[in-house]
């Protein structure tokens, strides 16, 4: 059986993974990722497009910004619509000069596996039967199948790092974990189209007939979604039947659509609202989406994986320069105070959007003026904008061993 030693063992190869490797990798501490998926399944895999200013800093000053540079849309602002008027929200002017980017989660990806790569330090895709171990002994083990041969990895640290439907947070044992949960009535259709996109910024549509939500990847390909039953078959939406619901509640009074074109990619995602803390078992840290989901509507998912991973990376460098365990202990605290406000805003940009199956007159009167207050009052665009672009990162850069941005 090839056995195996290293500091941290990582399970997933997703933005939390690879990035957590990566940091380290910075820091002179050696990891091994193991990923139960393939390489290309997971460069695939159509997710996340939003990247918070201190995210784009953070892929910079971590040396793996090149092509985000190049290839990232940088969005000053974003589009809030109601009743067939859009209203803009100036992030830049709101927040000092701040923005998002839109560049793909599956580039990002794509980018940290390349970096990982030209580093030599192990990655195996298409691990079977992955299973961890001794979480509270001295040498937590990573177990898994690869080819023909069954592997050991001996860790001093294990991040579970595998998602929302991983294998980390179930071994934790029952009655260590608090779980908050709460579940929305409706999920998305998402769907990307070879369409130029028709705005240079993302327009967020609040419509008698549900939520919908225009996004983009490049100059030539739209990102848009559709709030629908969270159970429905996409097989019920034909193309043609897509284009008719999406040009029905995005299309505005001044005449504003997106461009129509060949869709290549659709799916439905259920929404949810999910915490489990602490984040930490003894020598296992769960980060990203294993220990919390957001609903998509804030953008705020891949953030807060790269957000976890800063405050660990800075842990585990403390503790193997200085064998300071502080940041380690205090890792699980740091972490939930700005994953509960991202829960927060994910959850009020969620509800002030969409239309509930139980809604009441009252509800639908109170979103109007919800949305009216957002779009006129500059002290709540503020607000939105702060949060959108992402608010200031919980550790610096240099304490993680990175140069600023
Ligand atoms: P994941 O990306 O889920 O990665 C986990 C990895 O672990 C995967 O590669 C998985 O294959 C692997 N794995 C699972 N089980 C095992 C196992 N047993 N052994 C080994 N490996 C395993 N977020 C944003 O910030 N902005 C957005 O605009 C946004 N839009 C979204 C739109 C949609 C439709 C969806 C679904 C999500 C969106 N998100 C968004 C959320 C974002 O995609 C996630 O929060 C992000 O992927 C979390 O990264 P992660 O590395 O924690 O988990
Ligand atoms: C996306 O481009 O995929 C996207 C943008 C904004 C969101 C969610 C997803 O809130």
């Amino acid at each position: 059986m090839p056995n195996q030693k290293t500091q941290v063992g990582i399970v997933g190869a997703g933005p939390a993974g690879l990035l957590l490797g990566h940091l380290l990798h910075i820091n002179g501490v050696d990891s091994v990722i193991v990923e139960n998926r393939s390489r290309e399944y997971v460069i695939d895999r159509v997710r996340a497009g939003v990247l918070e200013q201190g995210t784009v800093d953070l892929l910079h000053a971590a040396g793996v910004g090149a092509r985000l540079k190049r290839e990232g849309l940088r969005h000053e602002g974003l589009y809030i619509s109601f009743q067939g008027a859009r209203h803009h929200i100036d992030f830049a002017d709101l927040t000092g000069g701040k923005a998002i980017t839109v560049y793909g989660q599956n580039e990002v990806v794509r980018d940290l596996i390349d970096a990982r790569l030209t580093t030599s330090r192990p990655l195996f895709f298409d691990a079977k039967d992955v299973a961890i171990s001794g979480m509270n002994s001295s040498t937590p083990t990573i177990r898994f199948r690869h080819g023909d041969a069954d592997h050991q990895v001996q860790c001093d640290f294990i991040a579970g790092c595998d998602g929302f439907h991983g294998i980390c947070r179930p071994s934790i044992p029952d009655g260590v974990l608090t779980i908050y949960e709460r579940v929305y009535p409706f999920g998305w259709l998402g769907i990307l189209a070879e369409a130029a996109p028709s705005s240079d910024e993302l327009v967020y549509t609040y419509h008698e007939r549900g939520f919908a939500l225009f996004s983009m990847r490049s100059p030539r390909v739209t990102r848009l979604y559709l709030q629908v039953p969270p159970d429905e078959p996409i097989e019920n939406w034909s193309d043609e039947a897509i284009w008719t619901e999406m040009l029905e509640r995005m299309t505005t009074r001044d005449g504003w659509r997106p461009n129509v074109g060949h869709i290549v990619q659709k799916s439905v995602t259920p929404m949810r609202s999910f915490v489990a803390t602490p984040m930490r078992h003894d020598r296992l840290f769960l980060a990203g989406d294993a220990a919390h989901i957001v609903p998509p509507t804030g953008a705020k998912g891949l953030n807060l994986a790269a957000s976890d991973v800063l405050v660990l990376a800075r842990a585990m460098k403390d503790f193997y320069a200085c064998g300071r365990t502080k940041w380690l202990d205090q890792y699980s605290n740091v972490c939930a105070r700005r994953v509960w406000k991202a829960q927060r805003f994910s959850w009020w940009m969620t509800s002030t959007l969409h239309r509930s199956p139980d809604e009441t007159a009252f509800d639908h009167q109170r979103q109007i003026a919800d949305l009216d207050y957002l779009t006129s009052s500059r002290a709540a665009m503020t607000s939105l904008a702060e949060q959108y672009v992402g608010l200031p990162a919980e550790v610096s850069f240099e304490s993680a061993g990175l140069s600023g941005p």
